[in-house]
């Protein structure tokens, strides 16, 4: 049983329509938990290596808490998001968005603390850090990284919008304390902000030609 409604959208819609929400999310409706936890129900059916499940999902929606690693997320994108903006390229198509995008993730870090939920979801134990092999840093975030995008995808399907951020990671440590979690036990992944979205029609978003970056059979 559902907490709360569907869009009714196909898979192949929820895949091609689940952006990084920002602007519109709207900030003063509330969501519940049950509908969260749904949704991390439906994430827990990813794949993960060895089926080991050594993961974890932190879900916050008390104000201290968001304000906490609003304020984490905030140090870091105050200091690395503003000075890579003047980088881009105008002839290349993938950074046409980008001040658009640049608007919109100013819109969330100003408006972060204000969103109804978000979600941090962890591994155990930490990475090896130093000198890790791709085998051992894919191995490691591939157990973590679908089952994160599931959530998403089920948010999107139950009219919540989500965002992959990483920033609050510059002050991992920062943002372990404002979660009481114990950083040398527990690596954190992406911060999710959460809420429903302002209307539900969402389109594909640009990417690459199919061409570009296609290979079959060799590169
Ligand atoms: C690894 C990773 C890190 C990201 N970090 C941030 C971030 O810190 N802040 C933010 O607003 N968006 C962040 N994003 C969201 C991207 O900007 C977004 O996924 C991309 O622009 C595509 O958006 P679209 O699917 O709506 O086209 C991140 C996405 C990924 C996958």
């Amino acid at each position: 049983m559902s907490a709360g409604t569907h869009l009714g959208l196909s898979v192949d819609q929820v895949l091609s329509t689940t952006r990084a929400v920002r602007r519109r999310l709207d900030l003063d409706r509330p969501v519940d938990r049950e509908l969260l936890q749904e949704c991390v129900e439906l994430a827990l059916q990813a794949p993960n290596g060895s089926n080991a499940q050594n993961w974890h999902f932190v879900l916050v929606d008390n104000p201290e808490t968001k304000a906490g690693l609003a304020d984490v997320y905030g140090r870091a994108y105050d200091e690395l998001a503003g000075p890579a903006v003047a980088e881009y390229d105008r002839r290349e198509p993938r950074h046409r968005r980008l001040s658009a995008i640049n608007r919109s993730a100013d819109y969330l870090r100003a408006n972060l603390h204000r969103v109804p939920a978000m979600l941090v979801p962890c591994q155990t134990p930490r990475p090896a850090e130093e000198n890790a092999t791709v085998i051992q840093q894919a191995g490691y975030w591939s157990s973590l990284l679908p089952a994160i995008w599931s959530f998403m995808l089920a948010a999107r399907e139950r009219g919540l919008g989500t965002t992959w951020t990483t920033l609050h990671l510059v002050y991992e440590r920062d943002a372990a304390d404002v979660l009481g979690l114990p950083f040398e036990l527990v690596a954190q992944g992406p911060l999710i902000p959460i809420a429903f979205t302002l209307g539900t029609e969402f389109k594909p978003a640009y990417r690459l030609p199919i061409e570009d970056v296609l290979h079959w059979n060799t590169w």
